[in-house]
């Protein structure tokens, strides 16, 4: 079936109803068919040749549309995006997954100016020289160090005369510098700190290869480098320097800088787009629950009418053919895809909105393709939220995604900014949602213009378990996926939609998809195992 745009859609049925002593007339559109989430389907192997090993698989894929037979002005390397979210994008992740070959979307629901300054973090910042987020003052006392530490995890902490990360430095606490269990933990971090004067350190000038060596010459697990007045500019840590050899897949922009991307919504566009331009910001994405707007269509408008193509802007979120094709024709670069599916989320609960996610994508690929044949320009589709299991990401790879959004997944790591916190014994990390009386994100939800409409919670505040450094993380999640993909006799996404065969699976499968009918002998294993990763 044709919708009104000419896009054909999944088949929809009408119901006849009656006005009382009226002429019958049409009540709604139903879908026909059930709609459906990730963990009801599977993907049924193909042959796979001897060329299937991960190590052969690409996941490159693009980011922004174009035109058969060109190619993107962007795409990622790895089909990971990080949300537009508080407790997700901050720049310490974007940096992060910039180096495994991701994006992040730093979070609008904050200052136009702050969030500015944040896409000029991750822009200026040079690989292997970090900015402390664990900075001290003499007189903190041992106990908020070692909250802080247990916040953070880190436990290299420059001390400065005013807290700040670019303060003067005036010395350094590392954990061989105090016995949490015998030490007074109310003496201050003048009494235990290396005072300045003992400390290595070196100028803004040196080079990362240099940083190394004098760490390697002294021992040294840090060296601070400072500028030529005494201020901290940044920290060299030895293990860094190896993850940046170790990091092939990094996505830098002609600069050689780390790519970075950066949410606006449909109010303050006038204002916040040109200082999110200035600061460096690689793409834009509108932020919002429900994408077939007006509200979404006015944005494209303005973005286009000011800086033509050169400023990149995904749009959404829709759930159907619909909803997509007016975002294509609006002018978006991607289009996102999700209502309800967020693992935060209660949209569904509150406003019976939304579609299944596995559904939704399927719906919208056909459409991008629909699309794509028609006018010869291909638009990128983003799967957001609802990425539980490390194999719904090969799924919405294979039903046509070209990339996924994930909030829950990169908030339990290191890098995101939400605090860390010992739960009955276990780390967990703070998870919450944009539309939480926390992030109070209303924009997101409301329709647009400057009339504010949201007056209830559409997401809630949580805990997800904390689960290390992102770069393991994002590579036992990616080998597996390459691993399906093989499998599936696939060495990049394009062949992976060809081949893949998919199949809804019965409820009683799901159950015997697990371990099933036998009692694990370690709790923790079992925890781990039933969490998801
Ligand atoms: P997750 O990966 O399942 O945690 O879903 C993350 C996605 O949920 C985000 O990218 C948003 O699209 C969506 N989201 C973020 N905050 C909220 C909220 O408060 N309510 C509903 N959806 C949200």
């Amino acid at each position: 079936m044709l919708d009104a745009y000419g896009v054909k859609v999944s088949r929809q049925k009408t119901l006849g109803g009656y006005k009382a002593g009226k002429e019958p007339y049409v009540m709604a559109k139903f879908f026909e068919g059930e709609s459906h989430t990730f963990s009801e389907y599977l993907l049924v192997p193909g042959y796979s040749s001897a060329e299937n090993i991960p190590a052969n698989v690409s996941l490159k894929t693009p980011l922004v549309k174009f035109k058969k037979g060109e190619e993107p002005a962007l795409s990622l390397n790895i089909p990971m995006v990080s949300a537009v979210m508080q407790a997700v994008s901050g720049p310490r992740l974007a940096i992060a997954l910039a180096q495994q070959g991701g994006l992040s979307f730093i979070y609008g629901s904050q200052s136009a100016e702050d969030e500015a300054q944040m896409i000029r973090e991750v822009k200026s910042y040079k690989a292997g020289f970090v900015v402390s987020d664990s900075t001290l003052t003499p007189d903190m006392t041992l106990a908020e160090v070692l909250e802080l530490k247990e916040k953070t995890g880190h436990s290299t902490m420059p001390v400065t005369a005013d807290g700040t990360s670019y303060g003067k430095l005036v010395g350094i606490v590392t954990s061989r510098d105090y016995r949490p269990s015998r030490d007074d933990i109310t003496k201050k971090v003048a009494e235990f700190m290396t005072p300045v004067d003992e400390i290595i350190s070196a100028p803004e000038t040196t080079t990362l290869k240099e940083a190394n060596d004098i760490i390697w010459n002294n021992k040294l697990n840090a060296l601070p480098i400072v500028d030529t007045s005494g201020y901290l500019v940044s920290l060299v840590f030895r293990k860094d320097y190896d993850s940046h050899k170790s990091a092939p897949n990094e996505l830098l922009d002609a600069s050689k800088r780390y790519l970075v991307g950066a949410g606006i919504n449909t109010r303050d566009y006038e204002t916040r787009v040109p200082l999110l331009v200035e600061a460096g910001a690689d793409v834009l994405c509108i932020d919002s629950s429900e994408g077939y707007s007006e509200w979404q269509a006015r944005t494209l408008k303005w973005i286009r009418q000011t800086y033509g193509d050169s400023v990149k802007v995904g749009a959404g979120n829709v759930v159907d053919a619909e909803g997509f094709r007016f975002l294509a024709d609006a002018g978006a670069d991607f289009v996102k895809i999700g209502i309800g599916g967020g693992s935060i989320c209660i949209t569904r609960e509150q406003k019976g909105i939304g579609r299944g996610q596995a559904t939704s994508v399927i719906d919208v690929a056909r459409a991008r393709d629909a699309y794509f044949e028609e006018t010869g320009i291909y638009i990128p589709i983003c799967s957001d939220g609802g990425i539980v299991y490390d194999y719904h990401m090969t799924l919405a790879l294979a039903m046509g995604s070209d990339f996924m959004m994930l909030g829950r997944y990169f908030a339990r790591f290191d890098e995101s900014p939400s605090n860390r916190v010992n739960v009955n014994g276990s780390y967990m990390k703070e998870y919450w949602g944009e539309g939480s009386a926390r992030a109070r994100n209303w924009q997101r939800y409301d329709l647009g213009g400057n009339k504010r409409g949201l007056s209830f919670v559409e997401g809630v505040d949580s805990y997800v378990p904390y689960a290390g450094p992102l770069k393991e993380g994002v590579e036992g999640s990616l080998l597996k996926v390459k691993s399906t993909m093989c499998n599936c006799g696939a060495l990049d996404i394009n062949e992976l939609r060809e081949k893949a065969k998919i199949t809804l699976v019965s409820a009683t499968s799901i159950v015997e998809g697990g371990a099933h009918d036998v009692l694990l002998k370690d709790q923790h294993q079992q925890v781990s195992y039933n969490f998801r990763s």
